[in-house]
């Protein structure tokens, strides 16, 4: 097929080069004619482990093109994706302005029966309205369908070629048909919903894995006023099934382009409908109460961090990837700077010319650079670099061995054995420190 995709975040291009993987003919269209000079030579935009020996494939077998034309960017396309990014606006509304630009742009440049695909996540009615929009201006039949992606930054790859479910929301016999044709290589189970449902599950299921997280931190918190360990707690709910044990993992909170732009976006849904969400409104307001957790907890064993050298390890959101949209240790530098602490932060990926990193801080090359003579640690993304560093190191390298672990990477007790103070989330910090003072 010859499908088209506007948009090359990561959910276009992600999508566009799984797509030519199995044998369609894609063209990614995008406005930022830096990002598609690049592209073209196989250098991407986003740090995705495997993405640019994927392009660079499919480029030379003449499947995958990119351009900054729509005109030409759809002339032979049946099949339009449109993957354009929907942030949240400044009043927490989701911002749909480069999405309608983009379906403004199409519109006119379609020149046969067409399938536009909606892959960006958009509030629930957005497909019929496009559709109702379409049916007014397009000059040939164009069928609007949804199908929302579940790709997580990092994994993208493999949540593609290997995910659970491929959600298609269409009540077009037609579309639908060649919804399935299109996907059938990925071999995964396809389930055919209406339009709505499929916009409201990709909200509903974000919103979910978010509640999950908020909900396990919670317990961790408890496990640190009762003593007792979260992930003793956590791996014993896992296992029933009912529950699963993915998401369970206690932590900074969640941050990313995702879940905090996403439950905001499901709340304003459910506001619009005439519904208060109190449950999502708690999950928010839990998430962003976490990281305040990690400085107090710093902040038990210190009086005062004014004028205090700060370890950050690790910036990015999670780990593998260097998103730092919305990533809980901007939230924690934050807290620190305003206390006066001088902030050096460590991060195996994230660029110092990041534009949204703070100001006050230092970002340093090595691990080493960020530990060495500071007065405490806050460990917030747990890169394996990271994980794989040893007790003595911080012993060796640190003014006072002072360590908020704000993702359980290590062993409490091997820290508490060679002398280190040592606090993590939901581990029986309060306790040990206690015994430990
Ligand atoms: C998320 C969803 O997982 C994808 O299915 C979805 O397609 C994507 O958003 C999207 O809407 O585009 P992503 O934001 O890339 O993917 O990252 P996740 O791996 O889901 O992690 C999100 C945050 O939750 C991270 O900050 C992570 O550290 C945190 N997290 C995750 C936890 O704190 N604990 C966990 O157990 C799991």
């Amino acid at each position: 097929m010859n499908i088209s995709i506007v948009g090359t975040g990561y959910v276009g291009l992600v999508t566009g080069v799984g797509l030519a993987e199995i044998g369609h003919h894609v063209t990614c269209i995008d406005i930022n004619e830096e990002k598609i000079r690049k592209l073209k030579k196989g250098i991407s935009p986003i740090y995705e482990p495997g993405i640019e020996s994927l392009i660079l494939k499919n480029i030379s077998k003449e499947r995958l093109d990119f351009t900054t034309s729509f005109d030409e960017g759809i002339r032979f396309a049946d099949t339009i994706y449109l993957a354009v990014g929907t942030p949240t606006g400044i009043d927490g509304e989701i911002d749909m302005t480069s999405f309608d630009k983009a379906s403004n742009e199409i519109v006119d440049s379609i020149n046969g029966p067409t399938i536009i695909v909606i892959k960006s996540t958009v509030p629930v009615g957005t497909n019929n309205s496009l559709q109702k929009m379409m049916n007014e201006r397009a000059q040939h039949k164009v069928t609007v369908v949804s199908n929302p992606e579940f790709l997580r930054e990092g994994r993208a790859l493999s949540d593609l070629f290997e995910g659970d479910r491929i959600i298609i929301g269409s009540e077009d016999k037609e579309a639908i048909k060649t919804m399935e044709r299109i996907n059938t290589p990925f071999d995964i189970p396809m389930v055919i919903t209406s339009p709505k449902s499929a916009e409201l599950i990709k909200y509903a299921s974000n919103a979910f894995l978010a509640t999950k997280i908020s909900f396990i931190n919670e317990i961790a918190n408890l496990c640190d006023l009762v003593g007792a360990d979260i992930q003793e707690v956590s791996f014993g709910m896992g296992l029933d099934k009912r529950i699963g044990s993915q998401f369970l993992q206690a932590g900074t909170g969640y941050g990313g382009s995702c879940f905090p732009k996403d439950t905001l976006g499901l709340l304003q849904i459910a506001k619009e409908s005439g519904m208060k969400f109190q449950l999502l409104q708690e999950v928010i307001k839990t998430n962003s109460k976490q990281q305040k957790i990690l400085v107090k907890k710093l902040l038990t064993k210190m009086d005062t961090i004014n004028g205090k050298k700060i370890a950050i390890l690790g910036v990015a959101f999670k780990p593998n990837t260097d998103d730092i949209r919305e990533a809980p240790a901007l939230r924690i530098i934050e807290e620190l700077s305003n206390q006066g602490a001088l902030v050096y932060a460590y991060d195996p990926i994230v660029e110092k010319s990041n534009k949204a990193l703070p100001q006050n801080i230092r970002m340093v090359d090595m691990i080493e650079e960020a530990l060495n003579q500071a007065d405490a640690a806050l460990i917030v993304t747990e890169w394996e670099e990271i994980k794989k560093l040893k007790a003595e190191d911080f012993k060796k390298w640190m003014k006072c061995p002072i360590i908020v672990d704000g993702r359980n990477c290590f062993d409490p007790n091997e820290m508490v054995q060679l002398g280190i103070y040592y606090q993590s989330i939901g581990r029986g910090g309060e306790k040990k420190s206690l015994v430990l003072k």
